[in-house]
């Protein structure tokens, strides 16, 4: 994972043509370089300036008058990107790209790269379904050309229909997994689990606790960009779902268990993140519970075991959340589990674990070897979890 990931976004002239300045942004939240090529109709709805300003880089729009990427800018453009976006992606576009033609900066790019092609169509609909567009569509895909979308829905270009530009989200979420199909962790189906589970008192109130999903979801992250197919069984987070990740919500630890339980079935690797609760309320009331004079008394049992469940040909990954004796306590829940690795984190650090951007952690395998990692962020933990992960899988 030590190259950057890169893309070169080619914009062409659709109405949809303002969200791939939206796109562009997502991919650099997403730690991908972007590029970006514009053919001139596109330069008609959206400037370049857009693009330059948001990704401070030069905007190529030109196959003859591009001295910023030196005199055969259709060749140097893509030279070392992983993949190209066609975003969105013009009927016109799309039948000159099918048909070999190369009389635009978009085409002619196209044309002379080797790597992935991913291509989003926006459209009229009548324009969509036109036998010629779809003709070329199905050239392109038996070519092995990635086509995301479109959508049905409310057309700008007026009327209902097939042509709309497939969400921001899922265009960013089928190029992520077009980038980590080279990953090592390709064609492996990972199954992670995060957040704070809830457990219902009554109606209105539960027993949560402080886990925010984070270090979850950045498993989940790392894992789908190795290219790994990603199943994220999360209890309630404030955090927006990751694009090109399936994603099931769950609130209880027993809804958290009977959705791993499912999805481990098709899974290689389980890596349990979340802060599962230990109790539940043993009877939560049907009704809100009134307030009353006396203290309330609340009784608990206990809730399942899901890593302890759930054994087989999986190779399980559990987290520990300590406050004191964090080796020797995540060293008993290894053994007692029959874990393959445990992840250590001490709870009462102020700077790393729950709702932090950072984790301290300490990663002990089925062998005993232990590795104490310094201070780091989220998704870099996550990164070094999987090379322990691809590590046991080989
Ligand atoms: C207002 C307007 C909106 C358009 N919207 C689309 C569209 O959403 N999709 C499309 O394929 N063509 C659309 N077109 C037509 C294309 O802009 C036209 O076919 C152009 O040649 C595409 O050039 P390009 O593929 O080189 O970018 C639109 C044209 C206009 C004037």
């Amino acid at each position: 994972m030590s190259k950057k990931r890169s893309i070169l976004l080619g914009v062409t002239g659709s109405i949809a043509a303002y969200k791939a300045a939206e796109l562009a942004r997502e991919f650099s939240r997403q730690g991908v370089e972007v590029r970006v090529m514009m053919t001139p109709a596109a330069t008609r709805f959206v400037s370049p300036l857009t693009f330059e300003a948001l990704l401070t880089i030069p905007v190529i729009t030109d196959i003859f008058n591009n001295s910023t990427v030196g005199p055969i800018p259709h060749v140097s453009l893509s030279a070392d990107v992983d993949a190209i976006l066609i975003a969105p992606a013009s009927a016109d576009a799309i039948a000159r790209i099918a048909h070999g033609l190369a009389d635009d900066i978009v085409s002619c790019t196209t044309l002379a790269f080797d790597g992935p092609v991913l291509i989003a169509p926006a459209m009229h609909h009548k324009m969509y379904l036109n036998v010629a567009t779809q003709a070329n569509i199905a050239i392109l895909r038996e070519r092995g050309v990635t086509v995301i979308g479109p959508e049905s829905g409310e057309l700008a270009s007026g009327g209902h229909g097939a042509g709309r530009l497939s969400p921001v989200e899922t265009i960013i979420g089928c190029t992520l997994k077009t980038l980590g199909k080279s990953g090592d962790l390709a064609c492996r189906t990972v199954v992670v689990t995060a957040g704070g589970t809830q457990e219902p008192i009554d109606p209105v109130r539960c027993i949560t606790n402080r886990s925010s999903g984070k270090m979850g979801y950045a498993i989940a992250e790392a894992c789908r960009d190795r290219g790994a197919s990603v199943v994220l069984i999360s209890a309630p987070t404030a955090l927006p779902p990751p694009p090109g990740i399936q994603i099931h919500g769950v609130r209880t630890a027993q809804e958290m268990f009977e959705a791993t339980q499912a999805a481990v079935q098709h899974a290689e690797v389980l890596i349990m993140a979340a802060a599962v609760a230990d109790y539940r309320p043993a009877t939560p009331a049907h009704q809100k519970i009134k307030k009353g004079d006396e203290s309330l008394t609340i009784e608990l049992e206990r809730t399942v075991d899901i890593l302890g469940s759930l054994q087989g040909e999986l190779l399980r990954v559990g987290f520990a959340a300590e406050s004191s004796d964090l080796e020797r306590n995540a060293r008993a829940k290894l053994s007692a589990k029959g874990l393959d690795l445990i992840v250590a984190n001490d709870i009462t650090a102020t700077d790393a674990g729950f709702n932090s951007e950072s984790n301290r952690v300490t990663i002990i395998d089925r062998d005993g070897a232990v590795e104490r990692l310094p201070l780091l962020p989220k998704r870099e933990v996550a990164d070094r979890v999987l090379d322990r992960v691809v590590q046991l899988l080989s």
